[in-house]
């Protein structure tokens, strides 16, 4: 007989906590590895956010009265030799898919929130915890794209420089034209 006292979400409450811990864990020694200030600043905001929705999960599913089942994150030990390795930020950005905005799961999340059966504790933890996700990767995105253009070799155009260009040029077109007039009057 289906136990109904079980809730349908509560697999993935157990998700959650395992995979958020891990990101803590990872994105805080990314933040440890970089030489660069303003990335770290941005991964110990998202590590401390992860930290504190696997807290926030755990805690939940202890009111419920269930404990949190470890699992194996194969990922995990991936991620951990990646962002402590040698290789660019940029790299290690784009190996761990936070250049792209990616669904990640959400759909099955957006799910949970539609179950008529869940409690308002859960779901509005639910609810942040999406908002809050997404807020993440839109900074880890946009510190993937301030990183890039900070690599050397990219030069970001100097948009002075080319009006002064644009000016420039239009007067000599303007200066040939006149010349022009003048040489068919005479
Ligand atoms: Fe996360």
């Amino acid at each position: 007989m289906k136990d109904t006292s079980k809730p349908s979400f509560l697999g993935t409450m157990n998700a959650i906590v395992i995979g958020e811990r891990h990101g803590f864990e990872f994105l805080d020694a990314w933040a440890r590895t970089t030489a660069d200030a303003g990335l770290a600043a941005c991964l110990k905001t998202v590590a401390l956010r992860e930290a504190e929705h696997a807290a926030a999960f755990e805690k939940r599913m202890c009111e419920l009265g269930f404990s949190l089942q470890e699992k194996d994150n194969p990922a995990f030990a991936k991620n951990m030799d990646l962002v402590t390795s040698e290789i660019p930020d940029v790299q290690k950005f784009e190996q761990l898919g936070f250049d792209k905005a990616g669904g990640d799961g959400e759909d099955r999340l957006l799910q949970i929130l539609a179950d008529q059966t869940i409690d308002p504790s859960t779901a509005g933890l639910m609810g942040r915890y999406i908002a809050e996700e997404r807020d993440s990767g839109r900074l880890l995105r946009a510190e993937y794209e301030r990183v890039k253009r900070a690599e050397p070799g990219q030069t970001t155009p100097d948009l002075a420089a080319l009006c002064a260009e644009v000016e420039a040029l239009r007067q000599a077109v303007e200066a040939l034209q006149g010349a022009k007039k003048r040489s068919k009057k005479a």
